[in-house]
């Protein structure tokens, strides 16, 4: 039988105060019918970071008029859905409780089925919505709050071979711009720096690349930097442009690097399991990086794998994801009751050991 699902989605774990609708016919590519993202960028912009009470304040603003735009947006009313899924944790607890209760009343009030969903599956799920990948695949989650390796095995199904231990690499990027004086968020800015910088001008470290797991560190990168700057401005009274150019392009190599060289190790793990389409998936903000989507393309080319990253708009926070992790749990017959609770910390990979600083920097996921 071929059921179509109709399925709004709710986000606010963060700083995006996001709704949307997907829809599924049987096994048909799933819908974006519509996403609605509400950014609180400039909300948080004076104090250098997001601020939880502001966002929570925000999200419970705007969630009502953001579900209503998603909804006209994709031509639907509350009639045609068949459930209402939302992110339930990790995030910022002010922030998933807002959205948690906005879906407990849409389901109290229509009778909806409600679905709970983690927000690390949907992001790591998306390729899913976007290419249709089949199970098992293997996912880099890169983002300004987290790394890590994953065998998504299913819906609800995830195995972590690794991640970072401090600093994810999207946190790095922005605290170079911030050393360097270049703007925030800091990726695109020591991206565009390093396309004019000479690499091997400075010899930045390659962290745990000595050890033969899939784990990560970034936060030794800044210090280097921090080294390398305070020198030449020691020497020279301060940085050239030159100089700003060759810090990025030597902090970016590293960077580059090290993700190339550990996504072959967990590639390695991962082909080891034989799987029937062996492909990579990439997703969060710092996918949009040029020389790390180049390098892991490369790295999947070596190993026979296909490679794919869904397009940035639904690589960052979203609730497109949201909706379609929803619609996959819902399929598989999970429902949650009124009694949902949100969760600031929730592994996706409950059986692994908890990583040092994995998650646990940074307020986005
Ligand atoms: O996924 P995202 O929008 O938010 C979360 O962290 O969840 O990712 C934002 C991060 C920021 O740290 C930003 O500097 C980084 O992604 N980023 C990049 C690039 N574009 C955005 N990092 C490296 N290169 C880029 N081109
Ligand atoms: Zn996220």
């Amino acid at each position: 039988m071929t059921q179509t699902l109709t399925i709004l989605g709710l986000e606010s774990s963060c700083d995006d105060t996001a709704a949307a609708v997907v829809r599924q016919t049987g096994d048909a590519p799933a819908e974006v019918l519509s996403s609605v993202v509400f950014g609180q960028t400039e909300l948080h912009s004076a104090y250098g970071g997001v601020v939880p009470e502001i966002a929570a304040r925000a999200h419970a603003g705007k969630l009502d008029i953001c579900v209503i735009e998603a909804l006209k947006e994709a031509g639907v009313t509350l009639k045609d859905l068949d459930a209402v899924a939302v992110t339930a944790g990790p995030g910022l607890i002010g922030g998933v409780m807002s959205g948690v209760m906005c879906a407990k009343g849409i389901a109290a009030a229509t009778g909806l089925p409600l679905i709970g969903v983690n927000h690390l599956a949907g992001h790591a799920l998306t390729p899913r919505l976007t290419d249709g990948i089949a199970f098992p695949y293997l996912m880099l989650l890169v983002s300004g709050g987290h790394c890590q390796y994953l065998i998504v095995r299913g819906p609800e199904d995830f195995t972590r071979l690794g991640g970072t231990i401090d600093d994810a690499p999207g946190e790095a990027f922005d605290k170079t711009a911030r050393l360097l004086g270049l703007p925030q968020p800091g990726g695109p800015s020591v991206q565009a720096e390093a396309e004019n910088g000479d690499p091997k001008r400075f010899r930045f470290p390659r962290p745990l690349l000595d050890r033969p797991d899939c784990n990560l560190s970034f936060s030794g990168l800044k210090t280097a930097l921090m080294r390398m700057r305070d020198q030449i401005v020691a020497e020279k009274g301060g940085l050239t442009r030159q100089d700003r150019a060759d810090l990025c392009a030597g902090f970016q190599a590293a960077v580059v690097d090290t993700l190339a060289e550990k996504t072959r190790r967990a590639l390695r793990l991962y082909l080891d399991e034989n799987p029937a389409s062996p492909t990579v998936a990439v997703a969060g903000g710092v996918a949009a990086n040029t020389a790390i989507r180049a390098a892991l393309q490369d790295v999947c080319a070596e190993a026979g794998a296909t490679f794919t990253a869904p397009p940035l708009r639904l690589c960052t926070d979203n609730a497109a994801m949201i909706a379609y992790a929803g619609l996959e749990r819902f399929r598989s017959g999970a429902r949650d009751g009124l009694d949902l609770t949100a969760r600031p910390r929730w592994p996706l990979d409950q059986s692994s050991p908890a990583l040092l600083g994995s998650g646990k920097k940074g307020a986005k996921a």
